[in-house]
């Protein structure tokens, strides 16, 4: 299991490993399969840079609502070799996925140990969707199912963050706030379910175009990082809003809610656009879209937008509103986030 170039991950990991006191024995299936499913969550309050990229440890807190039942289930099974099935199709084992996969998967087995991944997405957009956050988080559970460690449920955020950042909200349904933590060693950075539901919110996914992203969300992170002055206020911009969802969500306050995520989500866009070489996001149709939107709310419809590292829009509404938003955007595929 060790490798030298990854030592602070494959530390985390042993770390929070040592307090099942089972020594080598971690590694051995309990069970002839592993399986877990995790739901894809969408920022309100984004993530956006980190103060370690080794172990995805993020600039500033963030707070997502969870997709119900969209988002992703893996099985895990003992196996000779490895194989990876991603929607019943093998993946290469070149392929910058099963890449990002097995070297997940490495911190977490022996050498010489393999297995059989099967992995199923329910998220209407195949690639690039939030898909990365429900992907790992089903992982970590499929694996802890697998060993049947039995590890809380911040623990297995913590070791779902180093496949990606926001997989660490997707262990819990509704709103959850990842929390940036102070720590060296990472121990201090998981998600925190949050004990308020919101039972008539709704968000809708507004399909603008699926192709691949033209940049990935972590060297654009990077990049923001790194060369947009704007960066700067981006904490000071969280640290604003957090507390303004937190209230909204209290006191259901819809507008404060809508109004503050979709501030968010521009500002974190302004960074990205300032950096350099720009990263944008935006397609004509995007901007197209916010006009829309932006016009409809003229009218009176209480409707607002996130986008995160692609071009398509997540609208949030209430569902009083619905009729009258699937009027306008009949193709929109809406979910329900805290059915009753
Ligand atoms: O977890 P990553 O590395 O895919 O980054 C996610 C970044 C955003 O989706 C844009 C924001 C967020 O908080 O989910």
């Amino acid at each position: 299991m060790k490798n030298n170039s990854d030592d602070r991950k494959y530390n985390l990991v042993e770390t929070i490993l040592l307090t099942l006191k089972r020594g080598d024995n971690v590694f051995i299936p309990q069970k002839h399969e592993g399986s877990a499913f995790a739901p894809s969550n969408i920022a309100l309050c984004k993530y956006w840079g980190k103060r370690d990229a080794e172990l995805n440890l993020p600039m500033t807190n963030s707070l997502s609502v969870s997709l119900n039942h969209l988002g992703a289930t893996t099985t895990i099974t003992p196996d000779d070799k490895d194989f990876i099935f991603l929607n019943n199709t093998e993946i290469k084992s070149d392929t910058a996925f099963a890449k990002r996969l097995l070297e997940f998967i490495n911190l977490f087995r022996k050498p010489n140990q393999f297995f059989h991944f099967n992995i199923t997405s329910n998220l209407p957009i195949a690639a690039g969707f939030a898909s990365s956050a429900a992907g790992f988080a089903s992982l970590i559970l499929a694996i802890d199912d697998l060993f049947q460690w039995q590890l809380t449920r911040e623990s297995l955020s913590i070791l779902a963050r180093l496949g990606s950042g926001s997989a660490a909200r997707s262990l819990w349904q509704g709103f959850v706030e990842w929390e940036a933590g102070i720590r060296r060693d990472g121990l201090d950075s998981f998600g925190v379910p949050l004990k308020e539901k919101w039972p008539n919110l709704y968000l809708g996914i507004l399909k603008i175009n699926e192709n691949e992203k033209t940049i990935s969300s972590r060297l654009a992170m990077q990049r923001t990082v790194d060369s947009s002055l704007l960066y700067q206020l981006w904490p000071k911009k969280c640290t604003h809003d957090l507390p303004l969802i937190k209230t909204a969500i209290e006191k259901r306050n819809f507008p404060l809610l809508g109004g503050t995520a979709e501030s968010n989500a521009m500002t974190m866009h302004a960074t990205m656009l300032s950096s350099w070489p720009p990263i944008c996001y935006f397609l004509p149709e995007t901007v197209a879209a916010m006009h829309k939107i932006w016009q409809l709310r003229k009218e009176g419809l209480e409707v607002y937008f996130t986008q995160d590292a692609g071009p398509n829009l997540k609208l949030l509404f209430e569902s009083q509103n619905k009729q009258d938003i699937l009027l306008n955007f009949p193709d929109l595929h809406c979910i329900e986030l805290f059915p009753r």
